[in-house]
């Protein structure tokens, strides 16, 4: 008699359900990149899709319907496209209003230097913690004559606190030594003030493992463009956040290859730091590695690691290639061409 097999227990795979909101611009060019490379790497998730953006709005007068907010509460985890947010005019920022109708509190952007990617400093490994609802972003704006318009800066203590014990946990997990506090409280000394205030209480629970120090947000620009090696987690206010992290995607090889993740306590939202690039949309040759990098950091959020890795080698691979990556970074590839590349060599591995 031949002995029996003993059936072999294997976890059971969980499925994931991610909404994914396209977005308008190259957006829906770059989630399909982001769609096949996942199908091609066997990512055990279901897309949730949900349609909002300016085509929406063109089309059913709402940039971002009741629905497509009630998907992404209710799945708590997306990967979102950029989204055209009309110039001095138009509807409100569809950003926005996600980041305060889920409160994710802080946006986080990594700006790390690819050996692929040779720019004038090759040593870079920064994280920007971003206030993510408060500061400016409040759109309360009114004209106070014709000659006189006026926006509020809000400030809390607790948007602050949450946002300095985000920097500090990401800072302890990730083994990091330094967290800088950036603001302006020379002249704004009342809200940055706090924000600062915030800071140093917070500082005071990391005293032994991370060094704490903050510096103006003039003089960090200045820094930044001549020694951003100095930098390891800096933590900021709202609109300079913004500003920063995009002068920050310069440093390591431009806007194409910047990821981002929106984050609160109950939810969290994975996008490029990129917009919706209107000079290139429709003609396909948009870069998708940006939003191939905010996905795979939700694959490590969602504690799909393996898969995490083994899209990121196979991305990192393709970059290593001048030829097949997109013109934005001198190549010759198009957004199909250097997806179909990334799944070539995922293919070695799956
Ligand atoms: P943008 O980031 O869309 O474009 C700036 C420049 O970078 C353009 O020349 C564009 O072609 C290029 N670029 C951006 N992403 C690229 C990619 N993946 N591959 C190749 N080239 C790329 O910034 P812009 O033009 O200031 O904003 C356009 C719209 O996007 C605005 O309505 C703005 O409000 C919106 N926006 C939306 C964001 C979001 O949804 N998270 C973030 C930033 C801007």
């Amino acid at each position: 008699m031949s002995p029996k097999k003993v059936p072999h227990k294997q976890a059971p795979q969980v499925t994931h359900k991610v909404t994914l909101l396209r977005g308008d611009g190259i957006g829906p060019e770059i989630c399909d990149s982001v769609v096949q490379v996942f199908e091609a790497a066997r990512v055990p998730i279901v897309w949730d899709i949900v349609e909002a953006g300016l085509d929406e709005y063109e089309k059913n007068g709402e940039s971002l319907p009741e629905s497509a907010l009630e998907t992404l509460r209710k799945n708590k985890i997306a990967l979102k496209g950029p989204t055209t947010t009309p110039i001095g005019k138009g509807h409100q920022s569809i950003n926005v209003r996600i980041r305060k109708a889920l409160d994710l509190f802080v946006n986080v952007r990594p700006s790390l230097s690819l050996p692929a990617l040779p720019t004038p400093f090759n040593d870079i490994d920064l994280v920007i913690v971003r206030e993510n609802i408060e500061d400016t972003y409040g759109g309360i704006e009114y004209r106070q004559s014709d000659d006189c318009a006026i926006a509020l800066r809000i400030s809390t203590r607790t948007g602050a606190r949450r946002a300095h014990e985000y920097a500090f946990e990401l800072a302890k997990k990730e083994g990091r030594k330094k967290v800088t506090c950036i603001h302006k409280a020379n002249i704004m000394k009342i809200t940055d003030g706090q924000w600062l205030e915030s800071f140093y209480e917070v500082a005071r629970d990391y005293t032994d493992i991370i060094h704490a120090s903050d510096m103006l947000i003039d003089n960090c620009c200045m820094q930044l463009v001549q020694k951003p090696q100095q930098f390891d987690v800096l933590v900021l206010p709202n609109l300079f956040g913004d500003i920063v992290s995009d002068l920050c995607a310069g440093l390591v090889g431009g806007l194409g290859i910047a990821s981002g993740a929106n984050i609160g306590c109950d939810g969290a939202i994975f996008e490029a730091v990129h917009g919706s690039a209107p000079d290139i949309a429709g003609k396909g040759v948009a870069n998708p590695t940006a939003i191939l990098f905010s996905a795979i950091s939700m694959l490590y959020h969602l504690g799909l690691t393996k898969h995490a890795q083994l899209i990121k080698e196979a991305l990192r691979k393709a970059l290593m290639s001048v030829e097949d990556r997109t013109a934005d970074l001198k190549g010759k590839g198009n957004t199909q061409t250097f997806t179909k590349k990334i799944i070539s060599h995922l293919e070695a591995y799956v």
